[in-house]
């Protein structure tokens, strides 16, 4: 098994336990010299291009602070309004470009398969920022971080996915991630929402114990994790459709208290709906805690991808 880091991380299936393991070590030592105010200059003359044409405000600016705090410098790009993309260049040209400005780069794309358009046109390191409904590999890193800290183990958990399943490429690229552990997954959605089949399929060849749920009432009780993912307007053609939905799952604070005493509420954000603001005082209520660790985890990320 090969422990090294990809240089071009795209997916979670790309990763291992050695390299997670390589992982979870460095992100618990960016975040001890953040909490000692130490500063660091391993990325100083470095430049980072943040390509964001799809909206985002964690992503983004996460990994512009992780790589201000590491001393390197950004370039970026907010909506492809303002870029060559709006008069049709293609994403291989413009990643040919971009790659003799920056040291890596980082791009948000709303097509599922633009970061493998990215990556045949160049070696440089490079991290999927997230594509459209496929995957988020970055957002399931501080997911499993943030597991790893509040449980402080991964196996064993039963760790339940509420809402859009079906598009929700946190939930997929955290899915894939799981494969490296012993957790029990459960995925509470619509039948309109339901996980892909192909990801399915993935959870049968590699032997994942898995169970599909229309209810989160029924189901809350045998889980550690709560993992809810917003109803995402922006995935559905049909409004129609979307409106019957987008209040399919309403997480209250007496809904939170049937559950385990030691069950965490995690989210991605952003909050559309979901879970209510009064759930935000519970001790379970991970989700600002979540956010929290993205600083430190895409600090090492970066320097995962770039130096290995
Ligand atoms: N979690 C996440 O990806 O948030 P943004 O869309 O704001 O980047």
């Amino acid at each position: 098994m090969n422990s090294a880091f990809p240089r071009q991380l795209v997916s979670t299936k790309q990763l291992n336990p050695k390299n997670i393991q390589l992982f979870l070590e460095k992100t618990a030592k960016m975040e001890q010299a953040l909490l000692e105010n130490k500063s660091s200059q391993i990325m100083q003359g470095k430049i980072m291009a943040a390509l964001f044409y799809e909206p985002s405000t964690r992503t983004r600016l996460s990994f512009e602070t992780a790589f201000h705090k590491l001393g390197g410098k950004i370039i970026s790009v907010a909506g492809s309004g303002s870029t060559s993309i709006k008069k049709g260049e293609t994403i291989y040209d413009t990643i040919k470009v971009i790659e003799n400005y920056a040291d890596i780069i980082v791009m948000r794309h709303a097509q599922i398969g633009a970061p493998g358009e990215a990556i045949n046109a160049t070696q440089k390191p490079f991290i999927n920022g997230g594509d459209g409904a496929g995957e988020h590999p970055s957002q399931s890193l501080i997911d499993l971080y943030t597991i790893y800290k509040e449980h402080g183990k991964i196996d064993e958990l039963t760790i339940g996915f509420v809402g859009d399943v079906k598009y929700s490429r946190c939930i997929h690229s955290l899915t894939y991630l799981l494969k490296n552990f012993k957790t029990k997954l459960v995925y509470i959605s619509p039948k309109e929402l339901a996980m892909p089949h192909e990801i399915k399929k993935f959870l049968t060849e590699n032997k994942i114990t898995f169970k599909e749920a229309r209810q989160i009432e029924t189901e809350i009780k045998n889980l550690d994790v709560m993992y809810v993912n917003r109803i995402q307007k922006e995935r559905f053609d049909d409004m129609e459709q979307y409106k019957k939905l987008k209040h399919s799952y309403i997480i209250t604070t007496k809904l939170v208290k049937t559950g385990k005493k030691n069950l965490i509420v995690m989210d991605p954000l952003p909050r559309v709906g979901g879970i209510l603001t009064e759930v935000d005082q519970l001790p379970q209520a991970a989700y600002f805690r979540q956010v929290k660790n993205s600083v430190p985890v895409r600090m090492a990320l970066v320097d995962l991808v770039m130096n290995g």
